[in-house]
């Protein structure tokens, strides 16, 4: 097929929920490399919206997958399986976690999270502490109840009536969210570093007084670690960097490679909570996708590709800020490890995005005014050193 036959295609057949695509669909990839139908080779900036952490067709993982794959793809979460015992111990001996339940992606691990929240007081016999303060600007996922979690109204305005007892407070603002907690509260649910608004770090003196707070009224604390957890941000989790450790935190992404599997990590008694018949998944968990997890989490330990994570993050935003002092659009880099958005003077993110996809560079845009870069963690000096220089031409013909 080409191109125009497949966008005529998708526009005919698939719901329009994505609108105009980039005009590109690939055929192959590489550790950072992805190649479109006509064999043109793009840099992988974006790594599938921090998914793809080993980078494209990493040998464990693909051999993960057709191993699994040889011997059985599924059997149902009525049987024991090898591969997802494996998987949570791997997380837990790696966390500050307890115990593991396996979802399917970002939103259904941040959905067990507030159910188990909710029922971990209505187990101990308070069953009205069934509140969730968020964040604004946060995003915790598409379905009803995370759509309500997160805060931000472009994505809920046309889902009213939202699920209720969700309320977001501004982040960094400790004197709002102590205002907002009540006897009703069971939870704060925070990105640690907030990831589609544009990457926006919370401040480490906050996050240690949420700590605080959670402690001291009884509520429990719920780290969404959907995009910035598993290495992205230079350390192992986001929880790390700031000297506290969450209730409970929920993990997706990169997780699987780019296998859809997510997971939902909880501290006891919490994670006791659930017992037989209070949650539940056909597909979370399976045989396959947890042999993928597995070969994803091990390469990231094993080749601490965090600590790759950390230093590249280092470079590649110290080489950013020298843009920035040449080119005044760039006003600010921000930023963790490989976790990393420059804002821009003028509305130039999506067409700046646009000339980089010509150029053979995959990027994000938030909005106007933010790009982001969610590289593979195996990413190089060289990468770094290619992209700095295709985006210092580009902003150099834009200006
Ligand atoms: C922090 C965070 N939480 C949750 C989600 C939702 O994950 P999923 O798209 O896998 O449902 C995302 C997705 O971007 C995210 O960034």
């Amino acid at each position: 097929m080409t191109l125009n036959e497949i966008i005529a295609l998708d526009k005919k057949y698939f719901m329009n929920t994505f609108g105009d695509r980039l005009p590109v669909c690939f055929t192959k990839g590489q550790g950072m490399k992805l190649w479109d139908m006509d064999g043109k080779v793009y840099y992988d900036f974006l790594g599938g919206i921090a998914v793809s952490a080993l980078g494209h067709s990493h040998p464990a993982l693909v051999n993960a997958i057709i191993e699994q794959a040889q011997k059985f793809i599924h059997c149902s979460n009525y049987y024991y399986i090898e591969s997802q015992a494996k998987l949570a111990q791997l997380i837990v001996e790696n966390s500050c976690c307890d115990k593991v339940f396996f979802a399917n992606s970002g939103a259904e691990a941040n959905e067990g999270a507030i159910k188990l929240a909710r029922l971990y007081f209505r187990k101990k016999g308070v069953p009205e502490k069934f509140e969730i303060i968020t964040l604004e600007k946060s995003f915790h996922g598409r379905t009803l109840a995370t759509l309500a979690a997160t805060g931000q109204e472009k994505y809920q305005k046309n889902y009213c009536p939202l699920t209720p007892k969700f309320l977001s407070v501004p982040m960094n603002d400790i004197d709002a969210l102590e205002n907002a907690i009540t006897e009703y509260t069971c939870g704060i649910m925070l990105e640690p570093i907030q990831g589609e608004s544009g990457v926006n770090p919370a401040n480490v003196d906050y996050i240690k007084k949420v700590r605080e707070l959670c402690d001291k009224k009884d509520v429990l604390l719920i780290f969404d670690e959907v995009q910035c957890g598993l290495g992205r941000t230079g350390k192992m989790f986001g929880y790390e960097h700031f000297g506290i450790e969450p209730d409970i935190f929920t993990l997706a992404k990169a997780l699987g490679g780019g296998f859809p599997i997510g997971a939902l990590c909880a501290k006891e008694p919490y994670a006791s909570a659930f017992e037989p018949g209070d949650h539940g998944s056909t597909f979370g968990g399976n045989p396959l996708a947890c042999s993928a997890g597995l070969a994803t989490l091990s390469t990231i330990i094993n080749d601490k590709l965090y600590d790759n994570s950390a230093k590249m993050g280092e470079y590649f935003t110290d080489k950013l800020n020298k843009l920035k002092n040449k080119h005044r659009i760039i006003t600010e880099v921000r930023g963790k490890g490989l976790m990393i958005g420059v804002q821009l003077a003028a509305p130039i993110a999506v067409k700046l995005k646009k000339k980089f996809l010509e150029q053979g560079f995959l990027i994000g845009s938030v909005g106007d005014n933010i790009i982001r870069m969610l590289p593979p963690l195996i990413i190089s000096k060289d990468d770094i050193d290619m992209y700095i220089a295709a985006l210092d031409k580009v902003l150099d013909k834009m200006s």
